[in-house]
């Protein structure tokens, strides 16, 4: 831990953006509140939050606690100032699968319902249920990835809107199952503008 709280100290950020990180640490990913390393030559995965959303890190770690490492969700394995140590996924996320043309299937959609559900019951309200927060691994298991505004009181509609999305359109026959990063992009913009029929 000494030495991933070291690494971490090495990361040097420009307000959000990632400018130099420690060979150690290969990047996976990034949102809009951390980027994401997978720490060389382990299973475990660092989320390193933006200096200026530091404090999500606790906020974060208490909401997995509260899910008790269910296999819903990454295990959380460490927790510093300003990152979390989290088991690391192997697979793809939902994203990936659109751009790859890896077909998501009824049972996915099952497996969310069921790992939100277990969040509700254990008295949290899952938000923020995106493409790139939704990971199907090699095993065919879906994980959620990214719990940090599970706590959250303000009623998020992305995931009942993926979802009629899903069965109204992705489910249909003849509707594509692959798409590039471009188009993607493009429908989630203004799906956020509201200009999308959903
Ligand atoms: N435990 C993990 N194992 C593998 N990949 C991961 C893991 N956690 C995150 N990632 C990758 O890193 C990306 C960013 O992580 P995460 O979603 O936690 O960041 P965020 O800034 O909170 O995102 P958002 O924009 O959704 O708020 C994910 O989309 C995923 O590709
Ligand atoms: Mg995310």
């Amino acid at each position: 831990m000494e030495t991933i709280k070291e690494w971490v100290t090495h990361i040097d950020f420009n307000g959000d953006q990632l400018v130099n990180g420690p060979r150690q640490l290969e990047w996976i990913g990034q949102g809009r509140s951390a980027v994401v390393f997978r720490i060389e030559g382990t299973n475990h995965a660092v989320k390193v939050f933006y200096p200026r959303f530091k404090d999500l890190a606790e906020k974060e770690a208490d909401v997995y606690r509260m899910l008790s490492n269910h296999d819903f969700f990454p295990q959380l394995i460490k927790e510093g100032d300003g990152f979390l140590v989290l088991e690391f996924v192997e697979g793809l996320t939902f994203y990936d699968c659109l751009v790859q043309g890896i077909k998501i299937t009824p049972e996915m959609v099952k497996q969310v319902d069921k790992a939100l559900e277990f969040a509700r019951s254990k008295g949290l309200n899952p938000s923020d249920i995106h493409l790139k927060n939704m990971m199907l691994t090699p095993e065919n298991e879906v994980k959620i990835i990214d719990v940090v505004r599970f706590t959250q009181e303000k009623e998020c509609t992305h995931w009942p809107d993926l979802k009629k999305a899903y069965y109204t359109y992705y489910q249909k026959r003849y509707f594509p199952k692959k798409y590039p990063k471009i188009v993607i992009e493009l429908i989630i913009r203004l799906y956020r503008k509201h200009l999308l029929p959903i």
